[in-house]
């Protein structure tokens, strides 16, 4: 076959015919500008919606209507236990055992919940140690806990930042920072894909020298989640917290993840807030007195399983279990190559902020506009380029492998052409 110029629709259309995973592409409502097909690159926010919710938000409406309270057992996917029907899929993007993975309540709801877990400091061991410029969720909980628990945020929590000059942060440094902090660090919290740079971190490297130094390490993977896969398991984070609304497509406000790693989660004495739906099912309804945990992280579990806040994610991981992660990564290496490639063609005054490296970064690409960052964000979305913006200066791009296209990736090179002429 002869290769054709990258900056060629002829390039793109040939990407797209070779690519296993281009028919999901139909699978999905596209948002329109002028009757055609944005391109979106905003799957980092949140997810596009998969055309087969519909019919699955149907099915659970309909299994209510015609069972009511018997759906919990005869609904065709038994709500007592909606929350395991796609833990399978998600353990494999996790990299983790079935029982150590559970879907429930929100991202920031779970960190909290989890805290409760992880974060038990004494006066020798209570620092906290997270990213500079970490989502300001993460920011907020962590600044909030440790009040909580009677310290000065600026005493107990240590911010790794990248070098002056510098917008990435070095795995060297925050491994100094942490072995400088040694018997006082109590739990390392970051996000496995910073939100603003789009750097994903050397989790398995930060953890082990959690570790070393006594701490806890926890990971906040909401821009992770199914954009990279991950080995939580063999990596020993000690737990993770995630949503379903970026990458995974579960809709807004659709049910969060939990990771707790099997040395933890099979520990019944393992110190946590409990409910009746993390209490083994095989007493539950007992409705005796004394806590049992269930076995893995579904011993966190705390409320009634929100169906209607799941069924989305369940409809579109069975597209990933389809996919598989690895699959979609492979895509997603070469689409954000190649994103990256024609942007480098155009004249746009930026700069992408995001590791060159394909390993240290997943779908997105952060471009930092010195200057009017946010005009040409405008400009972008009134041509029908969805993607979004955040102070200071990003433009976040984020080309979904599941549901975008090499030909996306031109038209948006096609559009920015005209632009900065
Ligand atoms: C990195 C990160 N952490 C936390 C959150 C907050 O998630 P939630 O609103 O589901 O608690 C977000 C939301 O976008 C995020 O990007």
């Amino acid at each position: 076959m002869k290769t054709q110029p990258l900056t060629t629709a002829a390039y793109a259309q040939s990407m797209d015919a070779a690519d296993p995973l281009a028919p999901f592409k139909q699978q999905f409502h596209f948002p329109q500008h002028q009757g055609q097909d944005s391109i979106y690159f905003c799957g980092n926010s949140l997810g596009l919606q998969p055309k087969s919710a519909e019919a699955a938000i149907r099915q659970e409406l309909e299994d209510w209507r015609a069972l009511a309270v018997e759906g919990y057992f005869k609904a065709r996917n038994p709500w007592l236990y909606y929350h395991t029907h796609f833990t399978r899929t998600l353990s494999e993007m996790m990299g983790s055992s079935e029982a150590e993975v559970t879907v429930m309540n929100t991202l920031t709801v779970n960190l909290h919940l989890i805290l409760q877990s992880f974060y038990r400091p004494d006066r020798q061991r209570f620092r906290i140690l997270m990213e500079a410029g970490a989502f300001p969720s993460d920011q907020y909980a962590l600044e909030t806990l440790v009040r909580l628990h009677g310290f000065d945020p600026a005493d107990a929590i240590v911010e790794a930042a990248p070098r002056a000059g510098e917008k990435l942060l070095r795995t060297e440094d925050v491994v100094a920072l942490i072995e400088e902090q040694g018997s006082s660090l109590a739990l390392v919290l970051m996000g496995g894909i910073n939100y603003y740079t789009g750097q994903y971190y050397d989790i398995a490297s930060i953890t082990e020298a959690a570790h070393l130094v006594g701490a806890y390490a926890g990971w906040d993977l909401a821009h992770a989640a199914g954009n990279i896969p991950l080995q939580l398991h063999d990596w020993r984070a000690d737990f993770a917290v995630w949503c379903s609304y970026k990458y995974l497509n579960g809709g807004p406000g659709a049910a969060g993840g939990l990771f707790v790693h099997e040395r933890h989660a099979s520990a019944p004495a393992f110190p946590r807030l409990g409910g009746w739906w993390g209490n083994d099912e095989k007493v539950r309804f007992k409705m005796e007195k004394g806590f049992v945990p269930k076995a893995g992280a579904e011993g966190w579990q705390i409320s009634t399983a929100q169906v209607f806040n799941m069924v989305c994610l369940k409809a579109s991981l069975e597209m990933f279990q389809q996919a598989g992660i690895g699959r979609l990564r492979e895509k997603s290496i070469q689409l954000t190559a190649y994103l990256e490639t024609l942007l480098k063609q155009l004249p746009l005054p930026c700069e992408i902020i995001t590791p060159a490296d394909p390993q240290q970064r997943g779908a997105q690409l952060s471009l930092y506009f010195p200057e009017k960052g946010r005009e040409i964000h405008s400009r972008m979305m009134e041509q029908g380029i969805i993607c979004d913006y955040r102070e200071p200066g990003v433009i976040r791009l984020a080309p979904a492998p599941m549901y975008c296209s090499f030909t996306d990736v031109y038209r948006f090179y096609e559009v920015l052409q005209n632009f900065s002429a």
